[in-house]
């Protein structure tokens, strides 16, 4: 474990710096971005699209060599029971030295199971079980890489009754005992509210707003009576709202516009990136200004 990492109460002491308004870099833009080199304040990277090399690569270190890099993570399967991969693992620690993101985050959930991965982002019960076998494998990956990572919320569409915490108490058990922080997706906290009816303003409430080192924004789509984390469409103004609620309370934080579906041209997402700017500027001035209206799903 690193000098920058963990005391012996599991606090972390990284030096997390404040970025901005930052994109999720999406494989069709990268050109756009190199082309024209327009002013972001940092950029988010699947970085399991990353890890084994190839075109992709070689046009993420131009990129690095630009703009700050978050790397975002869907492959560690931190939920699940087999072994954590290692090969991942070392390239994680390759690229993360390489390239050195401000910020390496992972999901608090399981992707795979008996050799099967299911391409999704699955939940697990909040048990003392499950707060030990996270704790364990946060520990792990972190130590293995030398620095801490940050854990992301999950949209969920079911609660297990085995479960004996909250999320929020669950994901700040993980923080205390592994020195991990958050990254704070408010859509999922929101289609939580909607679906689960678990209340996003407590919710947040009872998380270690200390921890919290990010925010994803996101649009959502509608499936009937169900909100669904889809990531396909603008971010609507309700999601604007919760976020301008969050910086007001708790102060801002680095904050990323995050689309993976039905992806706009370049200029939409920064449309959308600059609305965020201006709701982080909000707290720098002591000027009281509303986000505009979005359009809604
Ligand atoms: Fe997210």
């Amino acid at each position: 474990m690193t000098d920058s990492m963990s005391s012996s109460n599991g606090q972390s002491n990284f030096d997390y710096e404040y970025l901005g308004a930052g994109l999720g870099l999406r494989t069709p833009h990268i050109y756009t971005i190199l082309e024209n080199r327009p002013t972001i304040d940092w950029l988010e990277i699947h970085i399991c699209n990353y890890i084994n090399g190839g075109l992709n690569q070689q046009l993420l270190m131009q990129i690095a060599e630009n703009y700050p890099l978050s790397f975002h993570g869907v492959s560690l399967n931190l939920g699940g029971t087999e072994p954590l991969n290692v090969p991942y693992l070392t390239r994680l620690k390759q690229l993360t030295e390489e390239l050195n993101p401000k910020l390496v985050s992972e999901h608090a959930c399981f992707t795979a199971h008996k050799g099967e991965v299911f391409h999704d982002l699955l939940p697990v019960p909040y048990t003392k079980e499950s707060i030990n076998h996270f704790a364990s494998r946060i520990t792990q990956v972190q130590e293995f890489i030398g620095r801490p990572i940050l854990i992301e919320n999950l949209s969920r569409y079911v609660e297990y009754p085995e479960s004996e915490f909250t999320e929020s108490e669950f994901l700040s058990a993980l923080c205390n005992k592994t020195g991990c922080g958050l990254l704070l997706d408010l859509t999922n906290a929101y289609v939580n509210q909607h679906n689960l009816g678990i209340k996003l303003e407590q919710f947040v409430e009872e998380l270690p707003a200390e921890h919290i080192h990010e925010i994803h924004l996101a649009g959502f789509s509608h499936d009937e009576n169900w909100l669904v984390d889809t990531h396909c469409a603008p971010i609507p103004h309700e999601i604007w709202s919760v976020f301008d609620a969050f910086c007001d309370r708790y102060g801002k934080r680095s904050v990323l516009i995050e689309r993976d579906n039905n992806l706009p041209e370049f200029h939409e997402l920064e449309r959308e990136r600059h609305v965020a700017k201006q709701i982080l500027n909000h707290y720098e001035n002591p000027v009281t200004i509303m986000p505009p209206e979005c359009e809604t799903v």
